[in-house]
């Protein structure tokens, strides 16, 4: 399958280990991870494990990662994450999204726009059924993704997870594939 996707302005692409010295400069920026699950990389050998870890989650079809370059560069990674086909008996073929762009380059649209891309990459190519989105309720750059790739909201969830002494809460969302 090719994973290669031009948007308007962007190529998504999957990461490669070669990757990893463009992405750590932007993932030891201390104003990405207020709300992401990671510390801001400090060392170089967490980078190359976190884009080792990307490669084998999708070669295993329970995640995949795309680097999105804006003339070349590298400037985040959205990705389709914890990617379920089946529990028992039960089809279930959904996956999260989740994005981050790089301080530098944020408010210029490149989340929304990468992300729509994948979004139809993930009906069209990985058959999935369901995309879901969780954001902290302070995240309102994420809010606005949201809202504008056209997801419901369908459940807020209380101290969700705890960072910097802080409980937050998480805001749920879900796109269905339209039956065509
Ligand atoms: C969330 C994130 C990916 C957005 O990336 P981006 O490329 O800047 O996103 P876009 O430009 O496509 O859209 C952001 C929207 O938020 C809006 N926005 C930005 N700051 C805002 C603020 N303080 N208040 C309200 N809206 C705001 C922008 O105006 C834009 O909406 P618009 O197109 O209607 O003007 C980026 O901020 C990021 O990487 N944050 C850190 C990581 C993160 O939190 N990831 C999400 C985890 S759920």
């Amino acid at each position: 399958m090719d994973f290669n996707i031009n948007t308007e302005r962007l190529l998504l692409r999957t990461p490669i280990l070669s990757d990893v010295d463009e992405l750590f400069v932007l993932m030891s920026d201390i104003k990405l991870i207020q709300f992401l699950t990671w510390e801001p990389h400090t060392n170089i050998e967490t980078t190359k494990e976190v884009v080792q870890r990307l490669i084998l989650a999708q070669q295993n079809d329970n995640g995949y990662h795309w680097c999105v370059c804006l003339n070349y560069k590298i400037i985040g990674l959205v990705s389709l994450i914890d990617l379920r086909r089946k529990v028992r008996t039960w089809i279930i073929n959904r996956a999260e999204l989740s994005y981050w762009i790089g301080s530098q380059f944020q408010g210029k649209g490149y989340a929304t726009e990468a992300s729509k891309s994948i979004i139809n990459f993930g009906f069209q190519n990985l058959n999935l059924h369901k995309i879901i989105i969780a954001h902290a309720a302070e995240n309102i750059e994420s809010k606005r993704i949201c809202n504008k790739l056209n997801f419901t909201q369908y459940a807020h969830e209380h101290d969700a997870f705890f960072k910097n002494n802080k409980w937050y809460d998480l805001i749920w969302y879900e796109l269905i594939k339209v039956k065509k």
